[in-house]
């Protein structure tokens, strides 16, 4: 008798903590990033995408760099490139790609390499008229890569 009351003690409040958790997910939206975040202050997805497709045409123009990228699935790589800074600019959807040390390593790249590619984010940027502070926070967060990129 004991022994089922108990069981049902604990059925009921397994139940309870479903309802709990399902309201608590209900009330957080999960596609809404933080207003403060670098992600929606560059303007959300739109904005990163737009970003993203102008970088490459500038990585792929030049000429110290493209060679890494000539046997590359271009769309894909956009994609990835899309969904990785959204991700570490604090948007609200995940990275599933490869991680940064992993992704680069068979590259065997160079401080230089990299500082070519942080200089075509950057310039993109500048391009598109965002302001010196927030190109700062951008850059802070690709610097935050670099060791990985280069497997140091
Ligand atoms: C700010 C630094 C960098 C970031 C955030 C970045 C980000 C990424 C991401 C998200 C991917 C896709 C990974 C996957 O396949 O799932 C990738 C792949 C790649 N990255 Fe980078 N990258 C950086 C620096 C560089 C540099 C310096 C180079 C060369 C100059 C480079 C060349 C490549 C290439 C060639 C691939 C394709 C690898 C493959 O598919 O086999 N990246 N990168």
């Amino acid at each position: 008798m004991l022994h089922q009351a108990k069981r049902k003690r604990s059925l009921y409040s397994l139940i309870f903590a479903g309802i709990i958790l399902s309201v608590g997910c209900v009330g957080t939206k999960q596609t809404e990033a933080d207003p403060n975040s670098i992600y929606a202050r560059l303007g959300g997805q739109p904005a990163i995408d737009a970003a993203v497709e102008l970088f490459y045409k500038r990585v792929l123009a030049d000429k110290s760099v493209n060679h890494y990228f000539e046997d590359i699935d271009m769309d894909k790589q956009r994609s990835k490139q899309k969904q990785f800074l959204a991700a570490a600019f604090g948007g609200p959807v995940p990275y599933r790609g490869k991680n940064m040390r992993k992704a680069h390593a068979p590259l065997d790249l160079k401080e230089s390499d990299f500082n070519a590619i942080a200089g075509h984010l950057q310039a993109t940027l500048r391009e598109l008229k965002i302001n010196d502070k927030l190109i700062g926070e951008v850059m802070a967060v690709a610097a935050s890569t670099k060791d990985d990129v280069l497997n140091k």
